[in-house]
């Protein structure tokens, strides 16, 4: 596809409570020398939100949580939110509250998180829900040695490039999410294995949406498998699909998150998408994970 070669904006900010240091890449930013664990005056926590609208993910490295720190710190940008329907062979565990546990670690025969070691391909949270989540946290508890890396992409980057007439083109589009595998490709409990995108369970969204706080226009996703354009010829939106995806995800949009223990990343479902690279199962990873409560999609 042909690109609009509009200039990408750069965020050009003061802070005067934070450190940020943009990775970059298209999107994210360090957030040093800030301690999690502590209660976080309002001054504080207005930069960091501002920090949050201008650089989409935000990475908080060597930090030491308890599950209260990671829900309260959480609870900073919106309500929590109840989990993802767990798939039909792993129990998801629930520790006290609302985090969720991400990992491959067995124990008594049974997964004690969600995603294994597998491949998680590109995603936005939960996008088959009417209300989305807005945002999501994940904090590493353990890491493999190598592989399970996480990657972002730029939905506002995504959709400012596209060339005029595509942009025309998509304005009114909405798109189906499949509701019924994981991010992984799991058949989610109580779902059937639906093949025709046609006949996809899941909400229905605005392809192109405004972020409610920055009122910045993104493309929206969700996820490739069984994603539909309501009311096109199947042929027809399998094509414009293909396109879009691989627009989106092209590496120019794309910053990569190589995890350290201690690390909390928060990301903005609004406006990014996410993968996971696959990581060898004979080692460990455990993340600790809490999501924030959204709107609906406009
Ligand atoms: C998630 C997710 C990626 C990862 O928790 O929503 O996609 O790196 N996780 O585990
Ligand atoms: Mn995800």
């Amino acid at each position: 596809m042909k690109r609009s070669t509009a200039a990408l904006p750069t965020a050009e900010q003061k802070f005067e409570r934070i450190a940020v240091k943009p990775t970059g890449a298209a999107l994210g930013a360090d957030i040093p020398e800030v301690d999690l664990s502590l209660a976080l005056d309002s001054a504080i926590v207005e930069e960091i939100k501002q920090a949050w609208a201008s650089h989409l993910v935000l990475r908080f490295r060597g930090q030491r949580l308890g599950d209260e720190h990671l829900m309260s710190f959480s609870r900073i940008f919106g309500e929590l939110d109840s989990v993802p329907v767990p798939s039909a062979d792993n129990r998801r565990q629930l520790t006290p509250g609302f985090v969720t546990i991400i990992s491959n670690i067995i124990e008594n025969g049974k997964a004690i998180g969600g995603l294994g070691a597998y491949e998680a391909h590109w995603h936005t949270d939960m996008s088959y829900q009417e209300q989305p989540p807005l945002g999501s946290l994940l904090y590493s508890i353990e890491i493999p040695p190598s592989g399970g890396n996480t990657y972002f992409a730029n939905m506002y980057f995504a959709y400012e490039r596209l060339p005029d007439d595509v942009k025309k083109r998509i304005a009114t589009y909405t798109c189906r999410h499949d509701s019924s595998r994981n991010s992984v490709g799991e058949l989610r409990r109580g779902f059937d294995d639906v093949r025709d995108p046609r006949d996809a369970p899941g909400a229905v969204h605005p392809i192109v949406r405004t972020h409610p706080v920055t009122g910045r226009r993104a493309l929206y996703l969700g996820r490739r498998r069984n994603s539909y354009i309501v009311g096109l010829d199947l042929v027809e939106s399998e094509r414009v699909l293909d396109s879009l995806w691989e627009h989106a995800t092209s590496s120019e949009f794309v910053w990569s998150q190589q995890w350290r223990v201690g690390d909390v990343i928060l990301w903005d479902n609004r406006c990014t998408m996410h993968r996971r690279d696959a990581f060898d199962n004979s080692s460990r990873r455990l993340m600790h994970r809490t999501q924030i409560k959204g709107d609906r999609v406009y």
